[in-house]
């Protein structure tokens, strides 16, 4: 696929991923990231594709950006294309055109037999040796199965093992040279961590914008079809982030936004986020939600927005 914008896109699919609500988020970014020039550096610590990331690192002018993701096999893919982007991209070919001369049948049978062995392996994986030719395998199987899997999810169940199903989609791009090649340079200088988002309060400085995206508040129990790990996002984890917004609020031209699902589109009286971010700015956009097993309930749903400007 012929990259025809020029400018890098993300380059994992993902369920409920920002691209569709970047063209509204813009109305929403604090204006000093528009030219007036006062925000010189971009924080995302809940990273997934990076959707947000990629539109203002190529439409800001930013000094700095840093980039964090806490799930090691994600973060492992940015770390991959920055440092050695050729490497992944021959373990990828070799992947796609296997892929594409199979039949269906025998697709579904690799998909699994990719998925097993991947799982297998997880245990192997350990950032703190440093092995670049391991790793770049490693990040060219999570980009296959993301790029072959149902929906684009990353679902793991309760011992960590990545269960998404096989995506039945006849011939997809495993490997866009082009937009690797512009990940590649996209992400020179960007510091990258696989850290918990808190590692935030270490690297903060003046001057910023950081925009927080965490795993979903499900909106009933059986909505929470997106397990990024084996640990949920319960709500002390959405209560624990709220205490580093505010803690990141006192440092003075310090731009944060945060989105979440919005709990009023299943009950008009749920308040917990007016709770949890009193006193802030709170607004709700219309988000086409693709997330919800019940076809039914797929459609546009309000997604909430926080922010301290
Ligand atoms: C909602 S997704 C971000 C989606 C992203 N904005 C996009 O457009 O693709 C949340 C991400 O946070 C990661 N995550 C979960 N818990 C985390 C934590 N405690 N610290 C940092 N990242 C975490 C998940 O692995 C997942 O990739």
């Amino acid at each position: 696929m012929v990259n025809t914008d020029k400018q890098a896109r993300p380059f994992l699919k993902w369920a409920g991923g920002k691209r569709q609500l970047l063209r509204q988020f813009q109305n929403y970014f604090p204006p000093e990231l528009n030219g007036q020039g006062i925000i010189k550096r971009y924080y995302e610590p809940f990273l997934g594709s990076g959707a947000v990331f990629f539109w203002v690192k190529q439409n800001c002018k930013l000094e700095e950006a840093f980039i964090n993701e806490l799930n090691p096999e994600i973060y492992l893919c940015y770390a991959v294309i920055q440092r050695g982007v050729e490497k992944l991209i021959k373990s990828l070919i070799v992947l796609q055109k296997k892929y594409h001369t199979l039949d269906e049948t025998v697709q579904v049978k690799w998909y699994y037999k990719i998925r097993r062995k991947y799982n297998e392996t997880r245990k192997d994986v350990n950032l703190k040796k440093i092995d670049w030719k391991y790793y770049s395998e490693r990040a060219a199987l999570t980009i296959f199965l993301n790029r072959t899997c149902f929906n684009g999810l990353y679902r793991v169940n309760s011992s960590g093992d990545f269960n998404v199903p096989f995506g039945r989609y006849r011939n997809p791009v495993i490997c866009d040279v082009d937009n690797l090649r512009a990940v590649s340079s996209l992400l020179k200088g960007v510091e990258i961590t696989n850290d918990d988002f808190s590692v935030i309060e270490r690297q903060i400085k003046k001057h910023s914008f950081v925009y927080f995206d965490p795993p979903y508040r499900p909106l009933n129990k059986t909505s929470n079809f997106t397990s990024y790990s084996a640990n949920e996002f319960s709500d002390k984890e959405q209560e624990r982030l709220a205490d580093v917004f505010k803690k990141l609020n006192k440092i003075d031209s310090v731009k944060i936004m945060l989105s979440n699902s919005d709990p009023k589109n299943e009950n008009k009286e749920d308040n917990y986020f007016e709770h949890l971010y009193d006193g802030f700015r709170i607004e709700r956009l219309k988000a086409k939600r693709m997330i919800n097993c019940n076809a039914l309930k797929r459609g546009k749903i309000n997604e909430i927005l926080v922010m301290n400007y």
